[in-house]
């Protein structure tokens, strides 16, 4: 009787694993808009010409996306009169409106093109453009999965909680990352993305000038590392002012975020946690020591973060303007 309750049960986890996996492929689009990938470089490549931040602000746009209800372009929806959507929640300080606009202008140019017009999801086109800044900036290029639609709802309330924050440990990030399906080895993998971007001063306040009742500095931060921080964030900054997160190679996708850290070069706890703690910090030494390690589990880690969430039939749409339901 078990037995037989554990085979239904392993037949129902296989249909599942595989319905949710069926709706993605490559090449989707190969019969209604075969040149999707082209045109949406091109049209990433000279944005990215026009500005650099568009590379940062893409990955963070599409990480922040997928969190929050899955890679369903829920992110890009505008504040209506009766609803406050997810873009207008707190945690999006970090998202500058490059990566918004770079979708914007590859959905555009992709409406140019008469077979493509409104035939290629939002979700998609950032799942995509994501993939391009990612090469455009030194790191490795991989095939995407496609065919996810475009999602049915957007709150600012259904933001909260789900977002990884600047001081969270290792136990927290894991069990946020778990909650996509993420292991600890794809949490330490995505959380490389901070090779790029930057942050805001008052996020690693805490770490420089008041860490505890005793204690004003973090112990893990390298020296020279917190008189440079101190330096670009003096305690009455700006608050819209923003440092690099790699010190080192801010422009550049490379493994250097974990040499980084090897050196108590970790912008946030979030960051310096991953080498201080024991689980990660056999990973955080192996990917700082071999590049090509690295973004074979980023690769990876991309593609099944692309997976979580994904909306189809009647879940979703391919939104005419990425910014309203249709
Ligand atoms: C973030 O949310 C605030 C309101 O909380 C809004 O004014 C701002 O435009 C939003 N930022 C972006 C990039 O959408
Ligand atoms: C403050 O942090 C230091 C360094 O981690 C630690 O040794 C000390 O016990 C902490 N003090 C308090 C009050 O938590």
């Amino acid at each position: 009787m078990a037995a037989k309750n554990l085979l239904l049960l392993f037949i129902s986890l296989f249909l599942t694993v595989n319905l949710v996996s069926a709706q993605l492929r490559r090449n989707f689009y190969a019969g209604s808009c075969p040149n999707v990938e082209q045109i949406v470089r091109d049209a990433v490549q000279k944005k990215v010409q026009q500005t650099f931040t568009t590379i940062p602000a893409t990955l963070r746009l599409y990480f922040h996306d997928c969190f929050v209800n899955g890679c369903d372009a829920s992110v890009m929806i505008a504040s209506t009169g009766n609803n406050k959507a997810e873009k207008d929640h707190p945690d999006n300080l970090s998202l500058a409106g490059d990566g918004f606009d770079t979708v914007i202008k590859a959905k555009q140019a992709l409406d140019a093109v008469a077979n493509c017009r409104n035939k290629v999801s939002c979700a998609d086109i950032l799942t995509i453009a994501t993939r391009d800044v990612v090469n455009l900036a030194g790191g490795p290029r991989y095939e995407v999965e496609l065919g996810r639609l475009d999602g049915l709802s957007s709150t600012a309330a259904s933001v909260e909680g789900k977002l990884p924050q600047p001081t969270d440990d290792v136990n927290k990030l894991t069990s946020l990352f778990a909650k996509n399906g993420l292991s600890l080895n794809e949490m330490i993998a995505l959380s490389g993305a901070h090779t790029l971007g930057f942050a805001h001063c008052t996020k690693v306040f805490n770490r420089i000038y008041s860490f505890n009742k005793t204690t004003q500095v973090d112990p893990t931060v390298n020296k020279a590392y917190v008189t440079e921080l101190r330096a670009s964030c003096p305690r009455n900054i700006d608050p819209r002012v923003a440092i690099n997160m790699d010190p080192t190679t801010p422009r550049q996708f490379d493994n250097v975020y974990y040499k980084n850290l090897q050196q108590g070069k970790g912008l946030f706890t979030s960051d310096q946690d991953l080498f201080t703690d024991r689980r990660s910090k056999p990973t955080v030494d192996l990917w700082a020591n071999n590049a090509n390690l690295f973004n074979q589990a980023f690769v990876n880690s991309m593609i099944k973060l692309g997976r979580v969430g994904v909306k189809t039939g009647r879940n979703g749409n391919i939104r005419r303007d990425c910014g309203a339901f249709n």
